[in-house]
């Protein structure tokens, strides 16, 4: 098995660009399924996600062929709207097929996701939607058979999930019927699958306000070329490898308005931050402020940041508070920053910090994509050698991450 061996302590200096954000891109390709014919993809992050969805696609009928990051996708010939236990329990974005699927086929069966590395994340709020729109959901065999074309019908739900609002809007696009979302996530990953989604022809108003109308289309059309927007988590997660590290470093194609709450919490940390165009330069922070962050939906701190600033908080100058507030159990990375030096001490979903002058390589274990982000920005910072085992999560969500980084002068290698 793959792991990374890292020396700690170098500067990080230069300019590092950041790729296609993978939580847009994924809803995408499935939106793909909506209409048959031929797309393009272009600043398609090289991912194990990517290939995974490629690969689902590809059981459910489409020819897929990813080169020089952009994805060609045609979907002429889908005919099988069946996605399977072994691709959904390697990356549950699989169940993002449900909506289009049920969309163009009025049918779908999808293997129902189960738990995950920091416990349970349910469907509920996708199936309580398709039900209200006439969909009928049984339980076989522990996949989801969805039946019937969805109507048109108002909903409302209970938490601006993000998966949820994404598979709804694709099951609501070709539909009978106008179809009302409220209380929806407004992350810019949505906002992108909207904006795909107009452009092959649906009838959406109020994309990027909690509450969007749709109007039921007959049918839709392929989008010919489409650019993937830029990845705010990976964007941030670089900007805190410079705050921690960094010297001078310049994180480019970045969209800043997609980070606002974390580029001030960042400010309030002490960071000096530069933003130009769509580049974003920060230098290292000398005296790290305590700063407290709560993550919520979005625009509120991002749960996919927690675990990198948990990293960077362990080395502030006093203690600092970490709350949880969209998944209670992710905090699987503490522990082994605890081995590196670090004193955390966790309370439920609340995290206490308490800053260390230094922290000091050791082995420790990659448990998700995050966690890892948050062991290799721990690991750079360190003194002596870490070694990061599992680092097949990092590849679902980072491409390349040890040739990008050890061009802005990490010390770190595959082995
Ligand atoms: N939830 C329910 N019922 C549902 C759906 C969600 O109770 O039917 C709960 C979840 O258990 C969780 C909260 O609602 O507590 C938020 O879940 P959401 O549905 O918003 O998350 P998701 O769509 O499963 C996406 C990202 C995650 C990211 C979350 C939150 C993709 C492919 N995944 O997941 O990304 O953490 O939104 O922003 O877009 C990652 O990239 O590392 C990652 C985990």
């Amino acid at each position: 098995m793959e792991k990374f061996i890292i020396n700690g302590g170098k500067k990080l200096n230069g300019k590092i660009k950041v790729h296609g954000a993978k939580n847009a891109l994924l809803p995408i390709m499935t939106a793909t399924l909506l209409s048959p014919g031929e797309y393009k993809l272009n600043n398609v992050p090289d991912l194990r996600d990517t290939r995974t969805m490629s690969e689902l696609l590809r059981e459910i009928g489409a020819s897929v062929i990813f080169e020089n990051n952009t994805l060609y996708i045609d979907t002429a010939n889908v005919s099988n709207p069946v996605a399977p236990y072994e691709l959904v329990k390697t990356m549950r974005a699989s169940f993002y097929v449900l909506g289009p699927l049920l969309g163009r086929f009025g049918k779908a069966e999808v293997s129902l996701p189960g738990g995950c590395a920091w416990g349970p994340r349910p469907v509920d709020i996708h199936l309580d939607a398709l039900k209200k729109m006439n969909v009928n959901i049984t339980l076989s065999g522990g996949n989801i058979i969805a039946t019937g074309q969805p109507v048109g019908s108002e909903i409302n739900f209970r938490f601006p999930s993000v998966g949820a609002t994404g598979n709804i809007l694709m099951a609501s696009v070709i539909s009978k019927g106008q179809t009302i979302l409220k209380n929806v996530a407004l992350e810019p990953d949505i906002t992108s699958l909207g904006e795909f989604l107009i452009q092959m022809g649906a009838d959406i108003k109020g994309l990027g306000s909690n509450e969007i109308i749709i109007n039921g289309q007959n049918k839709l059309l392929p989008v010919k070329e489409f650019d993937i927007i830029p990845d705010r988590i990976e964007a941030g997660t670089f900007l805190i490898a410079g705050a921690m590290c960094g010297q001078e470093l310049e994180v480019s194609n970045v969209n800043p308005d997609h980070l606002n709450d974390v580029l001030s919490k960042l400010e309030s940390s002490g960071v000096e931050l530069i933003c130009e165009n769509n580049s974003i330069i920060v230098k290292g922070n000398k005296n790290i402020l305590p700063t407290n962050i709560v993550t919520g939906p979005y625009p509120a701190f991002p749960t996919d940041l927690q675990a990198q600033w948990v990293a960077y908080m362990s080395i502030a100058n006093g203690t600092s508070i970490v709350e949880e507030g969209i998944y209670f159990d992710r905090f699987t990375h503490i522990p082994e920053l605890n081995r590196l030096g670090a004193n955390i001490f966790l309370d439920k979903n609340i995290a206490k910090i308490e800053g260390v002058d230094f922290l000091r390589g050791a082995p420790v274990m990659s448990t998700d994509i995050r966690a890892s982000a948050s062991l290799i920005l721990a690991a750079l910072y360190s003194r002596g050698e870490t070694e990061i085992s599992r680092i097949y999560h990092i590849d679902r969500g980072y491409e390349k991450i040890e040739t990008r980084l050890k061009h802005i002068g990490a010390d770190i290698k595959r082995v």
